[in-house]
């Protein structure tokens, strides 16, 4: 893969980074997840205030780091996790916009696919469009960890968008007609990013807006969903590693 800048941004100090890496969009959520559900958790990176730690969970090492929002963002920092720094997997853990009735308020969604419109995957060089899909190993760890857990999750296609604010609602209305179970900003971009690495990824969102009820979690509602959305992903993170 060619570098369009000398420039790295992710310098590691102190500590290594783990074979797999839960990342959430905002950096300073990284640094909550590493302070209240890993052990030992050091910083790896600040460049650019993108927060990455290294702790362990249930004895096995894993990293989490900030993404940032969008697919530009996230493609050049799982780029580097992956090619750079030998990472295996990534999770996305982050929130998002409910499109279809039938996904409800706190649910945890697991992106089988992102659709997206987004030009990013084209770099790729696939004639047509390179599918951004899960990895399916991942993802049947995803579904039973959150069986177990009693979480409920549903699976299905989520929607990711370069815009947070569309000018028209031709874009919602579409991708709910199309059966996306909800919106967000970065999922493609983890899965094409992946698949040109040939490393593994899955995101896992949790549910803070509906689209077309006009619900929003309150702030207490959004940290229980956020909990159980974390139990899933740091379940699925330590079964992926050997
Ligand atoms: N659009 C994009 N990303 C989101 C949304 C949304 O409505 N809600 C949460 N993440």
């Amino acid at each position: 893969m060619t570098k369009s800048s000398v420039s790295e941004s992710i310098r590691v100090q102190d500590a290594e980074i783990a074979k797999v890496v839960l990342m959430p969009g905002d950096p300073l959520r990284a640094k909550h997840v590493a302070e209240h559900y890993l052990e030992n958790p050091v910083c790896f990176n600040t460049v650019r205030n993108m927060l990455g730690f290294t702790g362990t969970y249930k004895g096995k090492q894993i990293s989490v780091m900030g993404s940032g929002m969008g697919i530009p963002s996230m493609g050049l920092y799982a780029t580097e996790l992956f090619n750079q720094f030998d990472v295996d997997a990534i999770i996305r853990i982050g929130s998002t916009g409910a499109l279809l009735d039938e996904v409800k308020m706190r649910d945890v969604v697991i992106a089988m696919a992102a659709s997206t419109n987004s030009n990013y995957g084209a770099a790729f060089g696939m004639p047509g469009l390179l599918a951004p899909v899960a990895d399916y190993g991942m993802l049947e760890q995803a579904v039973s960890a959150a069986k177990e857990l009693g979480v409920s999750a549903k699976v299905g296609p989520v929607y990711t968008s370069d815009h947070f604010y569309y000018p028209t609602d031709v874009l919602n209305t579409k991708a709910r007609e199309l059966g996306h179970l909800c919106i967000e900003m970065e999922t493609a971009g983890l899965y094409w990013t992946a698949a040109a690495c040939h490393k593994k990824a899955l995101s896992i969102l949790t549910v803070s807006d509906h689209l077309y009820t006009g619900e929003a979690l309150s702030a207490e509602d959004r940290q229980e969903s956020f909990h159980e959305m974390m139990e899933v992903a740091l379940e699925t993170a330590w079964r992926c590693i050997k």
